[in-house]
């Protein structure tokens, strides 16, 4: 996909403030600082125009980005992060679990996961969390480029393995350093787009929530 345009929208908190013209949403959820706002950047060929940062906790809220008119990115909060009150962890859960649990505009969810390391915890509970609503899910191992491309295929095994990658849910390769994986992401997302049914069954029951209160945040 050529983009020709990027903007962004609006940080939201809550429904009132999504978007209302429709256009398909692909999130982006993972642990803080492995980077979300980073692989945006890259995506769309913008140094900065989703905020990035080493600190981590940067992006607090729900934060839309519209491509070309034809779909929005929105940047979701870091999981993970120690350094974060009670109140704002629920707030957090709270947030994300209404926006992923209810937004029919919602067509894929890339997971980033840091292909250096094996999934935390967090990662393992995101993944089932999103599995357990039912969301098409596509796993995005970034920051290949710091480590030996000899060992990409061994740490990708290792992502997979750790998550417990469901049949048919695609791992990427990526790094927002140097573009590894853009193109094939970019192909990954247009078919979501592109799909005229969300992939989100009706009729699940989402009412067992296994990681509400569970996933800490950087709030
Ligand atoms: P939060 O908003 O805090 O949740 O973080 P994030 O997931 O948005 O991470 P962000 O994109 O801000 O990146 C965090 C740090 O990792 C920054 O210092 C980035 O430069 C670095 N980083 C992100 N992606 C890559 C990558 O592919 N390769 C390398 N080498 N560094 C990366
Ligand atoms: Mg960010």
């Amino acid at each position: 996909m050529k983009v020709t345009n990027a903007e962004f929208v609006i940080s939201a908190v809550g429904p009132k403030q999504y978007p209302e013209d429709g256009l398909p949403e692909i999130a982006l959820a993972g642990r803080s600082n492995v980077g979300k706002s980073s692989l945006i950047n890259r995506m769309i060929q913008r140094k900065n125009l989703a905020r990035t940062s080493s600190t981590p906790g940067k992006t607090q809220h729900l934060n839309y980005y519209r491509i070309n008119e034809e779909l929005y990115f929105v940047d979701v909060p870091g999981y993970g992060y120690a350094k974060v009150s009670k109140t704002q962890r629920e707030q957090w859960g709270k947030m994300i679990e209404q926006y992923l649990q209810e937004r029919e505009t919602l067509r894929l969810v890339l997971q980033i996961i840091d292909l250096r390391h094996p999934p935390t915890k967090d990662d393992e509970l995101m993944y089932d969390w999103l599995k357990a609503f039912d969301l098409p899910v596509c796993v995005v191992a970034t920051k290949a480029d710091k480590i030996p491309k000899s060992r990409w295929q061994k740490h990708m095994k290792i992502v997979r393995e750790g998550l417990a990658l469901r049949a048919g849910d695609p791992i990427v390769l990526f790094s927002s350093e140097e573009g590894t994986g853009k193109d094939e992401l970019w192909a990954l997302i247009s078919q979501h787009v592109k799909a005229e049914e969300s992939g989100r069954e009706e009729g699940t029951d989402v009412s067992e929530d296994p990681v509400r209160n569970s996933v800490e945040t950087d709030g």
